[in-house]
C-alpha cells in the first residue's frame, strides 16, 4: 500500500468523490482504511468517545494519543488531525507549536482548522513552513458557544457573504481543501464550483467534491443523529444484544463452557 498524498486528494475533485470518515482509534481505523481516501481524527473525539457535549473541552494531548493510535491502523488513506480548541486561535506562532507537535508526534499528513475570521494568516504561516492545512467553513463546532449551537450556517446574505471571504481567504492561504459544514445546498454549489481546491461536505449537500460523517453517528451508536447523518449499521443495537445475551449467560451458569475452560494437565 501507498498512502495517498494531499496531491492524490487534490486530484480527486474532477476525477472520483472523495470518501471520508473519522477515526479515533487503531482497530477502526484498521476496517475503514481501505473504503477511504482521507481519514480525519477529529476533535469529535471528545464527544463520541469522551462524552463531552461539545468539542470545546478537547486538548492537544487527546489529540495526538488518538492521532498516534490512528497511525498505526492506516496503510492507504491520508490521515488528517483536528487542532482543538485553544490550541492554534491566539497567534500563527502559538499555532505552528501545536501544529507542528501534532506532525512530529502523530506523523499525520496534515491538520485541519475552524477558519474563523482571519486564520488566514496562520494557514499561510503554517502551509510556509511545511505543514498542509485543511480548512473547516460554515458550522463551526469550536464557536458553537458564540454563534448559539449546531446551526445550519450561511442561510441569509450576511453569514454567506461571511463564509464566502472564509472560502476564499483559506484557499487563498493555501488550504489544500475544506470541510463544508452545515451549510444549505446552493451555497455548497457556490463554493464548490468557486475554488479549486476540494470541498468536502457535512451537512451540506451531495454537490460537495467529497463526504465526510462522524464514523459512530453512521454506524448507529447513537440512537439520536442529525438530519444529515444516514446510519448503515445499528451497533448500538448489537452491543446492547450481545451484553444481554453475556449477562443471562453469565447469571444463568451457561458460561464459562467446558470449551472455554483450562483443565489440568
Ligand atoms: O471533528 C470532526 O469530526 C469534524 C468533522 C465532522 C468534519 O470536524
Ligand atoms: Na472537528
Amino acid at each position: 500500500y501507498k498512502r495517498n498524498t494531499v496531491a492524490d486528494i487534490q486530484a480527486f475533485k474532477h476525477k472520483k468523490k472523495i470518501v471520508c470518515l473519522t477515526a479515533y482509534t487503531a482497530p477502526m481505523t484498521e476496517m475503514l482504511d481501505e473504503y477511504c481516501d482521507l481519514l480525519l481524527v477529529g476533535d469529535t473525539v471528545g464527544m463520541v468517545l469522551h462524552g463531552m457535549q461539545d468539542t470545546v473541552g478537547v486538548s492537544l494531548e487527546m489529540m495526538i494519543m488518538h492521532g498516534q493510535a490512528v497511525m498505526r491502523g492506516v496503510k492507504k488513506s491520508l490521515v488528517v488531525v483536528d487542532l482543538p480548541f485553544g490550541a492554534y486561535e491566539e497567534s500563527k506562532e502559538v499555532a505552528y507549536q501545536s501544529a507542528s507537535r501534532i506532525m512530529k508526534e502523530v506523523g499525520c499528513d496534515a491538520v485541519k482548522v475552524e477558519a474563523f475570521p482571519g486564520i488566514a494568516d496562520t494557514i499561510k504561516f503554517l502551509v510556509d513552513r511545511g505543514i498542509p492545512v485543511v480548512g473547516h467553513v460554515g458550522l463551526r463546532p469550536q464557536a458553537i458557544n458564540v454563534s448559539g449551537g449546531f446551526k445550519v450556517q450561511g442561510r441569509d446574505q450576511q453569514t454567506k457573504e461571511q463564509i464566502l471571504q472564509d472560502v476564499h481567504d483559506a484557499q487563498a492561504a493555501g488550504a489544500f481543501a475544506l470541510v463544508l459544514e452545515g451549510v444549505p445546498e446552493h451555497l455548497a454549489v457556490e463554493i464548490t464550483r468557486s475554488i479549486e481546491i476540494p470541498t468536502i461536505g457535512i451537512g451540506a449537500s451531495k454537490d460537495c467534491d467529497g463526504q465526510i460523517l462522524v464514523t459512530d453517528d453512521m454506524l448507529g451508536m447513537f440512537e439520536w443523529v442529525p438530519k444529515f447523518v444516514r446510519k448503515y449499521a445499528d451497533l448500538s443495537q448489537a452491543v446492547q444484544a450481545a451484553a444481554g445475551q453475556y449477562q443471562q449467560d453469565v447469571e444463568q451458569g451457561s458460561f464459562p463452557s467446558e470449551k472455554e475452560t483450562y483443565s489440568f494437565k
